[in-house]
Order: structure tokens, then sequence, then C-alpha cells
């Protein structure tokens, strides 16, 4: 009783003292803890979870995921201390995907901007405002990468391609702790490539692509110091990714040496008895806790494994070093130090007009211009009157776009609020929601007609995949009765994804990508139309001419029979052209730019040697614009069938009208490596390099790699 109580009364002490080691802290606090306020703490709860009712008062848990305010997050802080014997603080977890309360652009079209500093910002502001709400811990970055335009969940990732992706894992990384909060890279693994793009399917892949395409992100993740790793809902070549040993112990810790914690996804460690993986829930905290997931989101199925510990299925080991881990994220968060969240702090940190600013930015920035035929854009002031046409136009509230944490509609600028802005005194907007007939005369009135069309809110986001990604189909009789006037229009697209636009794509002038932009968002589009921006967006997504031809992205295999119009017999649709409507990587400005002098620094290189490769780009045309210069690398001809393409540098350029500057890349074993059962290898050969401005366009130069 009496040792029990000094070392009670020690680890208080420990808790409570700042200046204790985290290892020290750790250790004393696990060396007093029961097998039942081990296990307690591997578990997170959401607030109104039945469950978690009888255990508040004692504080048994570990983390609650929790949108609530601040005052609300510090109630149950308060309740769980006070009840529980080691005053173990509780960590909040949240989604903060894309900002807290100023809500930035979703991930995917922060990826157009192809910079990564854009997705550090939105992090680190996201993360400043979601601290301020009592929050230690995002379930972000998503860095799935997504070739299914089908899938809902493509709005939260950087799209299809695993270099741009890693760099802006890395970033996101950045940002959150830049912020003050925790990071979590997710889903692990593949679950971005579910059959069909149908939200929690299965997914079905070959080693090499594994570890060439769906991995690098989250090792990107790893490297930047990512704190947590969230464990996917999907099945992993039969094996549910949350009973996957080989993906979380071997890879994620054994090779990667990854020193955080995973959590589980909302209850997929109990999905496993659906996947027809566990028997009961027993043995699915099992297989679970013994693949390496630490903590259990919301399946409250931890506590079961007492009687496996008791039998020694599950070591004590293995749940001392989960426990470990979580109590490490805890001081790392600064918990133990800082509890509860200082209420007055978020009237002082939300909203602030540097986060407003600072959204504004990154959503000129991810704006794509995907058509610009006779230079519609930008808008001449001249332009009296504007027809703005489309119920989302006036609607702040999909502005927001799936994932918006805390923002509102109230603190947005819808695209009608933009454009009202930014007006100048001699222009009349009239604006119709979605009335055909009403829409057709305010066109036939107008100067230029501004459809701002697409999807709502949720149509994106998790569960919800789509049969079609056209544009729906009271938006595509909208567009062509607007377009029946004869008026210049220029359509705004909304979605969170890529969408299938072919007969838009021929039959409107400008067309202007601009996704959910968040809080600053209708600003943003202003900018962009009227021209005190530049657009400089490009496309992290492939975009189809229809739903049928996905996935389609650049860096597909090559085939035995390349597409080819004349010859039927060849890999392509027959009711449909060959290729995409937009490829990856593209995007216009309001200038234009020329590429020449592409060239490899020498004929020849050694396996583990390096070359650079070189180009200049001169900007041809009267404004200043950025300009994004891609490299891809082909491997003509290797031991396995190698991507048409693959991106493997990038830099964005500003240039002054008529202004040229020579880019120069570095190339060695990171750009030209492929993956075989014996792992990363450099194999000796021909190698073509083409740089250019998007993934179809470009010019070429080669080089050969030597013994
Ligand atoms: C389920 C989603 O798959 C995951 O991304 C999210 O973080 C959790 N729900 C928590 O909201």
């Amino acid at each position: 009783m009496l040792r029990n109580a000094i070392v009670l009364a020690l680890t208080l002490t420990v808790a409570t003292n700042a200046q204790q080691p985290s290892a020290s802290r750790v250790d004393k606090l696990l060396a007093s803890m029961t097998l039942e306020e081990k296990l307690a703490q591997l578990s997170q709860y959401v607030p109104d979870q039945p469950e978690l009712k009888p255990l508040l008062q004692k504080g048994l848990f570990g983390s609650i995921l929790s949108g609530a305010d601040a005052a609300a997050k510090n109630v149950l802080q308060r309740t769980a201390m006070d009840g529980s014997r080691l005053k173990i603080p509780i960590l909040f977890g949240h989604d903060v995907i894309h900002g807290y309360k100023t809500i930035f652009p979703i991930p995917l079209a922060i990826a157009s901007s192809w910079d990564p500093e854009m997705a550090e910002t939105s992090a680190r502001i996201g993360g400043i405002e979601a601290r301020a709400g009592g929050i230690h811990w995002t379930f972000a970055p998503m860095v799935d990468i997504a070739r299914d335009a089908r899938w809902g969940r493509i709005a939260e990732g950087a799209g299809e391609d695993p270099y741009l992706g890693s760099l802006m894992a890395a970033a996101y990384v950045r940002g959150f702790h830049a912020g003050g909060i925790l990071a979590c890279a997710k889903h692990f693994a593949a679950y971005g490539a579910a059959e069909g793009g149908r939200d929690y399917g299965s997914t079905d892949m070959s080693e090499r692509t594994l570890r060439e395409v769906y991995l690098p992100p989250f090792k990107a993740a790893s490297d930047a110091g990512v704190d947590s790793f969230m464990s996917a809902f999907n099945a992993l070549n039969g094996v549910p990714a949350t009973g996957s040993r080989w993906l979380i112990t071997d890879i994620l810790r054994g090779e990667w040496k990854f020193k955080g914690f995973v959590v589980s996804d909302w209850t997929s460690v109990t999905e496993m008895i659906a996947h027809g993986y566990a028997s009961d829930r027993r043995h699915a905290a099992r297989l679970a806790l013994m693949a390496g997931v630490d903590m259990d989101m919301v399946s409250n199925s931890y506590g079961e494994l007492a009687a496996d510990v008791a039998s020694g299925a599950v070591p004590l080991s293995v749940v001392d070093t989960a426990v470990r881990r979580v109590l490490e994220a805890k001081v790392k968060a600064g918990v133990f130090d800082q509890p509860f969240a200082d209420e007055s702090r978020p009237a002082k940190v939300m909203l602030t007009p540097d986060h407003r600013a600072a959204a504004r930015r990154v959503a000129q920035r991810s704006i794509v211009l995907l058509r610009n035929e006779g230079n519609l854009l930008p808008l001449s002031r001249k332009a009296r009157t504007l027809a703005v046409i489309g119920k989302l136009a006036d609607s702040s509230e999909d502005m927001l776009g799936p994932w918006a944490a805390e923002g509102e509609k109230e603190d947005t600028i819808s695209v009608l609020a933009g454009l009202r802005a930014a007006a100048g005194a001699d222009n009349r907007i009239v604006y119709v929601p979605d009335d055909r007939a009403a829409a057709l005369a305010a066109a036939r009135d107008s100067d230029v007609v501004i459809a701002v069309l697409g999807e709502s809110r949720n149509m994106s986001g998790e569960a919800a995949s789509r049969t079609s990604i056209e544009l729906p189909s009271d938006q595509q009789q909208l567009l062509e009765a607007v377009v029946a006037a004869g008026k210049p229009v220029v359509l705004v697209l909304m979605s969170g994804r890529p969408l299938a636009i072919p007969w838009a794509a021929e039959h409107v002038p400008a067309i202007v990508n601009a996704w959910f932009l968040g809080t600053e968002g209708g600003h943003a589009v202003a900018d962009i139309l009227f021209g005190a921006v530049s657009p400089s967006g490009r496309l992290t997504v492939t975009m189809p001419r229809a739903t049928g031809q996905v996935p389609i992205y650049h860096a597909m295999l090559r085939t035995g029979r390349p597409a080819n119009e004349t010859e039927k017999y060849t890999s392509k649709y027959i009711d449909t052209k060959i290729g995409p409507l937009y490829p990856f990587g593209h995007g216009l400005t309001y200038t234009t730019f020329e590429y020449s002098d592409v060239r490899v620094s020498a004929a020849s290189m050694a396996r583990n040697g390096s070359v650079t490769a070189s180009a200049t780009i001169r900007n041809s045309g009267t404004r200043a614009g950025d300009e994004v210069v891609q490299l891809y690398v082909s491997d003509p001809v290797a031991s396995t069938v190698r991507p048409i393409r693959e991106l493997k540098a990038f830099r964005r350029l500003s240039l002054a009208p008529g202004e040229a500057r020579i880019v120069t890349f570095p190339i060695g074993a990171s750009e030209l490596q492929l993956w075989t059962p014996g792992g990363w290898v450099v194999e000796p050969g021909r190698f073509e390099v083409t740089i250019g401005p998007d993934a179809s366009r470009g010019m070429t130069a080669a080089f050969n790699v030597v013994e």
C-alpha cells in the first residue's frame, strides 16, 4: 500500500514537472500503470460515444477525437484528469485538413500550386488555429496517391504523382509542426487505389507499384518527422491494412525507422471482422496491436486484450511499447505541461487578417486556367454587364469544400461576393442561380457570362465516390443554355476532383478550374478573372474526356500496342478520342513561354554517378507570369515494364516579359531507380529526359547509364 502510494506520488510529480526529460517521465509513468490503465491509453473515442461515459470520470482512455471548442475540451480534460489516478492528460485529435477556422483550398487544389510552401503555410496556420482550439494532433496530411477520380477522397490529397505528393507530404508535416500540432500521415497504405474508385474498397497491386507509387509520400512524411501514421480501411493484397504487420512493423518501423505511433482509422480495427479476417472483436484487436497499431480509433476494442495479455497471446512488452509511444506523443505535444487550452486565445488567433491574406494567396495559386481562347481572360473592365450564372456562385458553404473543420460559411467569400467586391463602378452584375430561361435572358443582355458550375461540397470527400465525373446534368444543361446566347462565356469550375468536361472544352472559350478554395475563395477567383493576379496553377491530376477513361494518369505503364487513331487493334476506346482532355501538369497563364536548349551534361554516367539536365525558358508574351518547368524521365528498355514517363523534378519560375532563365536539375539514382524484388536498382542503358510545360509536351535529351 505504502509503496504504491509512494510510486503514485512520485509519478504525479513526474507528470506535472515540465523540466522532466520525456524518457524518464514516460518510464516512471509506465512503471506505475496497471494493465487496465495501459490499454486505456491505447483507446480513442468521440465525445458522444456511449462507451466513453463510464470511462470519462476515471480518465480511462488516451485520446478524444473532437471538433468541439476549447472550453468544451477543457471540461473533458478537467473531468478526466480530476478523476484519474495518474493524471495523464487527454490527447485531442481532429481532422484539420485544409485549415481550422480560416479554411484554405482543398489539398488537391493546393497541390495544383506546385508550390510546397503553399501546403506548409496552410498547415502552419491550420495548426496555430487548431492548437488555440485545444487540438494537439491533426489527422493530416492525407498522402494517398489517387489515380481514379471516381474516388471522392482524391480531394484530400496531392493527386496522382508520387514525386509531387512526396514534396507536399513533407511540406504539410513541417507546417503542422510550425503551427504547434502533431501530424499524422494517412491512410497507410494504398487506400487511394481502391478498386473502381469505391471508397473503402479493396486494393490489389504489385509490390513494385506499391513501392514506386503509393509508398513514397508516406516515406517522405516519415523522413520529415511526422508524429503518427493512420492505418487504412482497405485490404491490401488480401490483408486489411490495419492488421498488416508487413506494412506497419516491417516497412514503416523496420525499413523506415519510424519512431512515432500508429492509430487505426475509425473502427478499422473491428471492421476486420466484416473483412472476414478476424473472427471477433478481441481477435481483431489482437491482430491490430500485434501488427503495430498503437491506438484504436473508436472501435473500443483494445480493452478486450487483457485476457490475451494474461494468456500470453499478446506479450505485455507489445502493450508497453505501444503505451510508451502514445505517452511520448503526449510529451512531445506538450500536453503534460499544458493540458488546458487558453480560452482567451481563439479570439486572438482565429481568422486574423494575416490568416485570411494567406488563404487568399494560396487560393490564387491553386486556380488552374484550363482554356483561354482568344485571350478572353483577364476580363476587360469594359465588359459592363456581367451575367453570373449558377447556384454555386452564391454558395459560400460549397466554397469551403469537404473536411472544413470549424470553417463557417458566414466567414467565407463566395464567387459572387468576390466578383461584386472586385467589379468596377461601371460593371453591373446580374445573378441567376439556376433558372434556365432567366439565365439565357441574362446572358443575352450581358457582355460576358461567368458560369460557376460543378460539384457541391458533399459530392466529394469521404464516402462520396461517383460513377460519373461529368458535370452534373442540371449544370451541363444550364451551361449549354447560356452558351446558346452567343456571348463570351467563362466557366468557373468548382469540384473536389478532376471533372470530365468534353463539351465545355469545345464550346466554352475560357475555363478556370477553381476546385473548392476555402474562406477567401471568391476573392481569389475575382483576382484571377480580372487579372489582378496571373493564374499559375497546374493540374496534378489528369483530366479525362469521359469517366470511362479512368484510371488515366501520366505515368501509365507502356503497352505493346500504344494507342493510335488509325490502327484499330491498339490500346484505346472506340467511343472517345485518345488521351486526356487536359494532361497532368497543364495550366495556362496570361503570357506564353518558350523552351529551348534542353540538354544533359554528359552522354553517359556511372550507375552511382550523376548528371544534370537543363533548359532555357523564356517569357515570350507581354505579361509577367509563372511557369512550372517540369522534368520527366523515361527508361525505354528495362527489366520490367516501365511507366511511359515519370515526373522527377520541377521548378517554378517567375519571369518578366522577354526574360529568360536557364533551369538546371540534378539527376542521380533517385531519379532513375526502379523497384525490383531485390530492392532499388539503377539499370544500365539509355534514359530520356524531357523538359516541358506539361506531361504531354517538351523537348527530349538522352544519356546512358553505364556499368
Ligand atoms: C475516417 C477517415 O477515413 C479519416 O481520414 C479521418 O481522419 C477519421 N475518419 C477521423 O475523422
